[in-house]
């Protein structure tokens, strides 16, 4: 595209917002105290929110090259703290997933990671829903009385006596990516492999940890649909990992059914409790508990720990671990959770086997029953989402239900199920079920 003529960033001048974005959407290379004068100023105030949003845009239609995009990184990590986790005498493990539908996956490893050893410390800053994927935090806070955010002496606490944490990674934690992320979010610059793979690794950078696994979801419910894309984005942040000291590993794993069986916020935390209680993992959870145990091999083999996670897992002795965790919280976990007002069947359509059901519509289905957020900023309804009464892969007779629809307005239900009833394939004959983990980059 060609532009009129616009002043040109350079490193003697004094930066303005409108020229950082010219730049960048007219394909230039950004140089290093431009972009560190635009985030200090989003983050202060003085750059506006829609101009962050045309810098965002520009950046997701033209990228930044490696250099770009490790000062990015630098200067969203120095708009706050670093955490300094070295006098708990514990060796640091972390985990972050790039964003899925279903995906509750922390709530049962952290806890599940502090239960194979007290060597270990498990310091887990997480975010928000973005776009139609959901958020930790957004999942917990479902918990009456919980509290997301964690000052540096009660982090320090919780890690000594319970082992594990899961708080937002606001506060004085790259301040830059809490703004930055909820404005994506909202508008439509959530994709992008420089701006996702600094949001991530500026937080775990920041946050402190020595060892760190990244899930990287690919698919139809992912930000990345395919496997290049996925791969790209896994390097890229393996790469920032390592460079910055901290020893990152990513799995890729497969984002294009839903995780498990419920989509949501309280109904997450409900499916993640039934697995931490222990016991037999329920069919409906298998993919769930599969990707949970493949990630807390690679945390605890990083921080050279022999312990076996399923084991630990099927035992029930992650549960006094998550208890714990959620009580130092302020969470209360005999108090009743939010229910959604309303609920409605879906049924089955014909006979045949459940194929496929299209992660992104159940996440966007999801948003629409309010489980997530259209805009930044908007509440959600914590007992809204979607149960999948039958995975795929499972024979179904027409009638049978096979989903349930929550929300606390019933005039979302036509929408959502207008969405699903596309996202839904029954085929006449049984398909293969492909193992969620497809491949690990170090
Ligand atoms: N998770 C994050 O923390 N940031 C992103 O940009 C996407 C997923």
């Amino acid at each position: 595209m060609t532009t009129a003529s616009s002043p040109k960033p350079s490193s003697t001048k004094h930066w303005d917002a409108v020229s950082v974005i010219i730049a960048k959407r007219d394909g230039e290379v950004l140089p290093d105290d431009a972009i560190r004068w635009f985030i200090n100023a989003y983050t202060e105030g003085t750059v506006a929110d829609e101009q962050a949003s045309a810098l965002a845009m520009a950046v997701f239609l033209n990228g930044l090259t490696p250099p770009e995009l490790a000062t990015w990184t630098e200067a969203m990590i120095d708009t706050g703290d670093r955490v300094d986790h070295s006098a708990l005498g514990r060796i640091t493990v972390d985990k972050h997933s790039t964003g899925g539908v279903g995906d509750k996956v922390s709530l049962i490893l952290c806890p599940l990671v502090a239960a194979c050893s007290r060597e270990l410390a498990v310091p887990q800053l997480a975010g928000r829903g973005l776009g139609h994927t959901g958020g930790t935090i957004d999942k917990m806070e479902s918990i009456p009385g919980w509290r997301p955010e964690l000052t540096a002496a009660e982090m320090k606490a919780m890690l000594l006596d319970v082992g594990a944490m899961i708080a937002s990674a606001s506060g004085n934690i790259a301040p830059a990516d809490k703004k930055l992320y909820a404005l994506r979010d909202t508008t439509g610059t959530v994709a992008s492999i420089p701006l996702i793979a600094s949001s991530i690794m500026s937080k775990k950078i920041a946050g402190g940890t020595q060892n760190l696994v990244l899930d990287v979801k690919i698919g139809r419910g992912a930000f990345m649909t395919n496997v290049g894309q996925a791969r790209e984005l896994a390097e890229t942040m393996v790469g920032i990992g390592q460079r910055a000291g901290v020893k990152t590993v990513a799995l890729l794993t497969r984002m294009d059914q839903p995780l498990g069986s419920m989509i949501g916020n309280t109904v997450e935390v409900n499916e993640s409790i039934e697995l931490l209680e222990g016991g037999d993992i329920a069919p409906r959870s298998q993919d769930l508990a599969d990707v949970t145990l493949a990630l807390a091999v690679e945390m605890l083999d990083m921080a050279g720990i022999d312990a076996d996670p399923a084991a630990v897992l099927a035992s029930g002795a992650a549960l006094p671990v998550w208890e714990g965790m959620v009580a130092a919280q302020g969470g209360d976990l005999s108090a009743p959770r939010p229910v959604a007002a309303h609920e409605q069947i879906v049924e089955a359509p014909s006979d045949g086997y459940l194929a496929d059901y299209r992660a992104l519509d159940f996440g966007i289905a999801a948003v629409r029953l309010g489980a997530g957020r259209a805009r930044k900023g908007d509440d959600i309804s914590f007992g809204a989402g979607i149960e999948l009464l039958v995975k795929p892969g499972s024979p179904v007779s027409a009638g049978q239900p096979i989903l349930r629809l929550m929300s606390d307005d019933a005039s979302t239900f036509e929408v959502a199920a207008d969405v699903l009833a596309d996202a839904t394939t029954i085929a006449p004959e049984p398909s293969e079920i492909p193992d969620p983990v497809i491949e690990r980059i170090s």
